[in-house]
């Protein structure tokens, strides 16, 4: 990607009273709807219960509230997920701890020429292409033997443990989901497991800078996730994420303890379109900075995605079959653009 300003430090020239200053035109995004609503028909993002999927005494009720979540909205709000405070809140802090070093620090992370790894931006592939207001950092996790340990920040000095740690827990979590779905969509856990094989991970931590035209930019391009399965940590308490639901842009207000999860092109793939891959954006605050992370889980690289052969009934193959890096490849072609990419997929 071309290299882009870095946002946090032009936001940081209208701290204070400037007036008639205005941010440079190619973030201006006139064409946004601006109003989201809180929930649709009255109808809430569900709140699925982890503790209460795996109590035989609540699965039958619990698991219907989870294929709704997978089949209708494409996003939940995952509650008794089991993940300690303390590796929650250790992580939260070292991304908070990161993003507020000052840029010459951060800089020593930057993306190389063409790379997505690192600190930087994102889909950025032309000059005259409008921006989001945000800088990303963004990390392979898993395998372990993919790890590129430049990017692996020595500042604060326990973010590689938080890391660590973290991952593994949303490792499992993903893992665990992903048997839960599989047994909702009537395909053995292995066929889902073998897919995600050592569940492969990356890492994007968001930073979005407040901006006092807030109402005019974007945080992060409306988009859906090119992942199998991704679990969503709100950093700090400023919300901001909005996801497509019956036409409408939802405000999600994401509770303290709870991960958000979504499910990505991938599954909706898999599941020849039984669950939906939403497009979601990040919107942006006039005094707050917002920080969020968002854990990607995939199908390993010598995977073909493509609709399971247990969920085309009547032959009905609703998308194409492709290798996992092709598949990746086309993703990152397609930048950020809706769900044109899914799109592509479709027969
Ligand atoms: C994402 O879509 O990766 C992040 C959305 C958010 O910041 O809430
Ligand atoms: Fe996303």
């Amino acid at each position: 990607s071309l290299p882009v300003e870095n946002v946090q430090a032009l936001a940081s020239t209208y701290n204070g009273s400037h007036e008639n200053k205005n941010i440079p035109e190619r973030y201006i995004r006139p064409e946004i709807e601006h109003e989201a609503v809180d929930c649709v028909n009255g109808v809430d993002l569900p709140v699925i219960d982890l503790a209460r999927l795996n109590d035989p005494q609540f699965y039958k009720e619990e698991s219907a509230k989870l294929r709704v979540a997978c089949e209708e909205w494409g996003f939940f709000q995952l509650v008794n997920h089991g993940v300690p405070d303390e590796v929650i809140d250790k992580m939260r802090a070292d991304i908070i701890e990161f993003f507020k070093q000052p840029l010459e620090q951060k800089k020593a992370y930057s993306q190389l020429p063409n790379g997505l790894e690192g600190y930087g931006q994102a889909f950025v592939t032309s000059e005259d292409q409008k921006l989001d207001w945000g800088d990303m950092f963004f990390l392979i996790v898993r395998p372990v033997a993919s790890r590129d340990m430049r990017f692996w920040p020595n500042n604060p000095p326990t973010f590689r443990d938080s890391l660590e740690k973290f991952s593994l827990e949303m490792k499992d979590i993903a893992g665990r989901l992903l048997e839960l779905i599989a047994k909702d969509l009537g395909v053995a856990a292995e066929v889902l497991l073998n897919l995600f094989d050592d569940l492969p991970q990356s890492l994007r931590m968001n930073y979005y800078p407040p901006c006092p035209q807030a109402d005019q930019v974007l945080g992060l391009s409306p988009h859906s996730d090119g992942s199998g399965l991704t679990l969503l940590l709100q950093v700090n308490d400023v919300h901001g994420l909005e996801i497509k639901k019956g036409g409408k842009w939802v405000a999600v207000q994401a509770l303290p303890c709870a991960l958000i999860v979504n499910i990505g092109d991938i599954l909706e793939v898999l599941s020849n379109g039984r669950y939906k891959s939403i497009e979601h954006r990040a919107m942006i605050n006039t005094k707050r900075e917002r920080i969020s992370a968002a854990v990607f889980h995939s199908t390993h690289e010598n995977s073909i995605v493509g609709p399971l052969p247990e969920l085309v009934k009547d032959g009905e193959m609703l998308y194409k079959t492709v290798g996992f890096l092709d598949f990746a490849k086309s993703f990152l072609a397609a930048k950020l653009d809706g769900k044109s990419h899914l799109e592509c997929m479709k027969i």
